[in-house]
C-alpha cells in the first residue's frame, strides 16, 4: 500500500492551480449520455473518481476517449446497457446519478446502492421521491436500485424535504426528457448544481432557475452533443487557502472563483487571515497568530460541511476555543480521533466538535478516515513538527487532484512511498514493532 510521508514546518509560498471541480465533473459525465451524441468535457480533474464515473460508461456502451489530462470525449450513440456494475458502483457515491441519468435518456435503469464516504447514515428516499413524482416505479432488490417508467416520464412538482445536493442533480438529469414542466422546490444551491444546468441546456435542455431553490425544467424530446468547460473546484481551492493559513504561508491561488470561496473566505478572515480576491485568483496570507472561531455548516451558501475537517487543522492551533457544529450529516468527525494522535486537543459530542488551540503539533502515523478528513491530516502534518505518516490514502486521491505534486510546488516536504500491506498492525495503527523501514521512531 502507498502513504504519504510529509514532514512538516515549512510555510507554504508560491502559486497553485486547481483543477476542474470533482462534485460537477461527477454529475456532468453522466449527464452526457442524455444528448445520445458526442460530447467533450473539458477542465476535468485528475482524480480517481472521475476514472471511475467513466468506466462505467464504458460498461454501458459509450466511448470514452481521452483527449489530454483534463479532456475527455464521450460518445454515447451507441450506449445500450441501463444496468451499471456493482464493482464499480460502490466506489464511489456519485455512481448514483446513473439513475437519474439512464432513466431520462432510455426510461428505465438498474444500479447498486453507491459507495463513498461514510458520514452515517446516507438514505436516498428524496431521489426515489423524485424518480416517483416523473411517473418512474421505483424497486429496490439486494442492494440493486430499479426504475421504470412504462408510459415514459412527466414533469411535476417535486417538493424536496429536504436540501439535497444528489437529489437535486437526479431529478434534473431525468426530468430534461420528461414530458411536461418539472419544478424541484427546495432544490440544493451549490455552484456544480448550477453548473451541470449550464451543461444540460448547452446540450439543448430547458433548465432554469439553478443556483436559487426553485428550479424549473421544462422536458425537451431531443438533446445534441456539446463542448463543455467544467468550473474550478471549490474545495480543492479551500483546502489550499486553508494549508496556507494553518502554516502561515503566502499562497496565490489560480483557476479560482472567488464568490464560490465567500462563505471559506469570510472564516479565515475573522481567524486573521488576510484574503485579496482577483479576477480568477486569490493570495491567501498570515503573520499574525490564528484566532478561534466558530464554525456551522450548512447547504450552499452556507459554510460547506466538505470544508469542515480542513478547518479543524486550522483550529488546532488556533488560540482559544474553537468550535464546529455539522449541519449537513450525521455523523462527520470520525477524522477527529486520528488527529489527536498529532496532539490535537479536541472534543466531540454529536454534532458539535470542540479544539482548544495548541502550541504546537507532533508529527505520528495516521489514517485518513474519508476524503475530507485525509485532507486535514495533510494540512496538520504540514503544521507538524517531524514526520507523519498517513495511510489509506485512497481516500485522499479520489477527490484531489496531483496533491503531493502541488503542495511540493509551494515548498511542501511530502512524498508518497510504498510499503508492504501488512506494515501496519491493525490493532496500534502503527508499524509492527517499530522497526521496520519506514523511518519512524
Ligand atoms: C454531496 C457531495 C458531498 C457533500 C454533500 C453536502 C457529491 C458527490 N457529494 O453529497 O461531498 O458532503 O453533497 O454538501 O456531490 N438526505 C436525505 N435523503 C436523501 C438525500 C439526502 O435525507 O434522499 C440528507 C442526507 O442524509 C444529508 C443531507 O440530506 O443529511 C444532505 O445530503 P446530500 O446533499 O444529498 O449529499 P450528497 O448529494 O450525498
Amino acid at each position: 500500500m502507498d502513504i504519504f510521508v510529509v514532514q512538516g514546518g515549512q510555510k507554504l509560498k508560491g502559486s497553485i492551480t486547481v483543477g476542474g471541480a470533482k462534485n460537477a465533473a461527477v454529475a456532468i459525465i453522466p449527464a452526457a449520455i442524455l444528448s445520445g451524441d458526442i460530447c467533450r468535457i473539458e477542465n476535468l480533474p485528475t482524480i480517481s473518481d472521475v476514472e471511475v464515473i467513466s468506466k462505467i460508461l464504458v460498461q454501458l456502451g459509450a466511448k470514452v476517449k481521452r483527449i489530454s489530462s483534463s479532456v475527455i470525449e464521450i460518445d454515447s450513440r451507441e450506449l445500450n446497457s441501463t444496468q451499471v456494475s456493482q464493482e464499480l458502483a460502490r466506489n464511489m457515491r456519485a455512481s448514483y446519478y446513473m439513475l437519474g441519468a439512464l432513466l431520462g435518456r432510455f426510461g428505465h435503469a438498474r444500479v447498486p446502492m453507491p459507495g463513498g464516504c461514510y458520514f452515517g447514515v446516507r438514505p436516498i428516499d428524496q431521489h426515489l421521491k423524485g424518480f416517483e413524482a416523473l411517473g418512474a416505479k421505483t424497486g429496490l432488490r439486494d442492494g440493486i436500485i430499479s426504475l421504470t417508467a412504462k408510459d415514459g416520464l412527466k414533469g411535476a412538482c417535486v417538493p424536496l424535504d429536504v436540501v439535497s445536493v444528489g437529489a437535486t442533480i437526479n431529478i434534473m438529469l431525468a426530468a430534461v426528457r420528461a414530458k411536461g414542466l418539472t419544478v424541484i422546490e427546495h432544490a440544493a444551491k451549490e455552484p456544480h448544481i448550477v453548473d451541470l444546468a449550464n451543461f444540460l441546456n448547452s446540450m439543448g435542455a430547458d433548465v432554469r432557475g439553478a443556483g436559487t431553490d426553485v428550479i424549473k425544467i421544462r422536458g425537451v424530446s431531443k438533446m445534441h452533443g456539446a463542448t463543455y468547460s467544467i468550473i474550478p473546484d471549490q474545495i480543492e481551492a479551500g483546502t489550499y487557502m486553508i494549508a496556507a493559513a494553518a502554516t502561515g504561508g503566502d499562497i496565490t491561488i489560480k483557476n479560482v472563483t472567488p464568490k464560490h470561496m465567500e462563505s471559506i473566505s469570510k472564516k479565515l478572515m475573522e481567524m486573521g487571515v488576510e484574503i485579496y480576491e482577483y479576477d480568477d485568483s486569490m493570495r491567501i496570507t498570515r503573520s499574525g497568530p490564528l484566532k478561534a472561531c466558530n464554525v456551522t455548516t450548512m447547504p450552499h451558501p452556507g459554510f460547506p460541511t466538505d470544508m469542515q475537517p480542513q478547518m479543524a487543522a486550522a483550529m488546532s492551533i488556533a488560540k482559544g476555543v474553537s468550535s464546529i457544529t455539522e449541519g449537513v450529516w450525521e455523523n462527520r468527525f470520525q477524522y477527529v480521533e486520528e488527529l489527536k494522535k498529532l496532539g490535537v486537543n479536541a472534543e466531540v459530542q454529536g454534532r458539535v466538535a470542540k479544539f482548544t488551540g495548541v502550541e504546537k503539533l507532533i508529527g505520528n502515523h495516521v489514517k485518513a478516515t474519508d476524503l475530507r478528513g485525509g485532507a486535514a491530516m495533510v494540512i496538520a502534518a504540514l503544521i507538524a513538527e517531524g514526520e507523519t505518516y498517513i495511510r489509506e490514502i485512497y481516500h485522499i486521491e479520489r477527490g484531489y487532484e496531483q496533491l503531493i505534486d502541488k503542495l511540493v510546488g509551494v515548498g511542501a516536504v511530502i512524498d508518497r512511498r510504498t510499503v508492504p500491506d501488512d506494515f501496519y498492525s491493525e490493532k496500534t495503527g502503527k508499524p509492527d514493532g517499530c522497526n521496520a523501514d519506514c523511518g519512524c521512531n
